[in-house]
């Protein structure tokens, strides 16, 4: 299931130079453990359908300088429920990465905003601390491991493990994210248990919350039944 909407913004403020040296930092940072060689690239062709190993490559006459570069690194709108902004380079908005094995994103929390536990499938996430103060952490059948983050700390997500990010500070935190995959995709749990048509008794009956409980949860996340 592809972020929301909500979660998933653009904006177009000019980024500064400090800013760009950090994606390119990360962007060296993942690509060094890639196997794809130097000159081994494919750019995405977005009209095409995409697959698990990425989409279509574009003619190589069509490709430019531009399908290398993302701008818009910024701060997206965190007035929305989760009180958070992830402004994603992924495949999608960043042609250059297809089949690379990379993307990155910027991750922007307001103060009491959280990104709900979610899974990215296919992807290994790092998560980088530039500004304020993040709770995170990913649990397994048998163990937790969480941590409040500060600026310098710099968090593994392994792939496909059940994880969150909380902000715990009292300003706005931002953290970039590098990815092992073109397109990591996300399950946010809420929207999966709650986005949806099932009867709220037979929700209730499968997490063991009161159909209340439900009831008010699946408003929250545009759900029905
Ligand atoms: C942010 O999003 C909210 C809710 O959609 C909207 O009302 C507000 O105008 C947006 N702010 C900016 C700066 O775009």
């Amino acid at each position: 299931m592809p972020i929301p909407h909500y979660l998933h913004t653009k904006s177009i403020h000019p980024s500064s130079k400090m800013k760009m040296i950090h994606v390119l930092f990360l962007f060296a940072l993942v690509s060094f453990t890639s196997h794809a060689s130097v000159n081994d690239f494919c750019v995405a062709d977005l009209k095409g359908p995409d697959s698990p190993s990425g989409y279509q490559c574009k003619p190589p006459n069509t490709v430019t300088v531009d399908d290398f570069v993302f701008s818009g690194f910024v701060a997206g709108n965190t007035t929305n429920t989760f009180n958070a902004a992830l402004t994603s380079a992924f495949v999608t908005d960043f042609p250059g990465v297809n089949g690379l094995g990379v993307s990155v994103a910027r991750l922007d929390i307001a103060k009491g905003g959280s990104i709900p536990m979610h899974t990215h499938p296919a992807a290994t996430e790092l998560l980088i601390m530039v500004e304020g103060q993040i709770t995170a952490g990913f649990m397994t059948p048998t163990a937790l491991y969480t941590k409040t983050l500060k600026p310098g700390d710099i968090m593994v997500f392994p792939q496909g493990q059940l994880h969150f990010q909380v902000n715990s500070g009292n300003g706005k935190a931002t953290a970039f994210l590098a990815f092992s995959s073109a397109n990591p995709g996300a399950q946010l749990l809420d929207l999966l248990l709650f986005g949806n048509t099932l009867p709220s008794d037979l929700v209730a009956q499968t997490t063991f919350l009161d159909v209340a409980q439900v009831k008010k949860v699946k408003a929250r996340f545009g759900g029905r039944g």
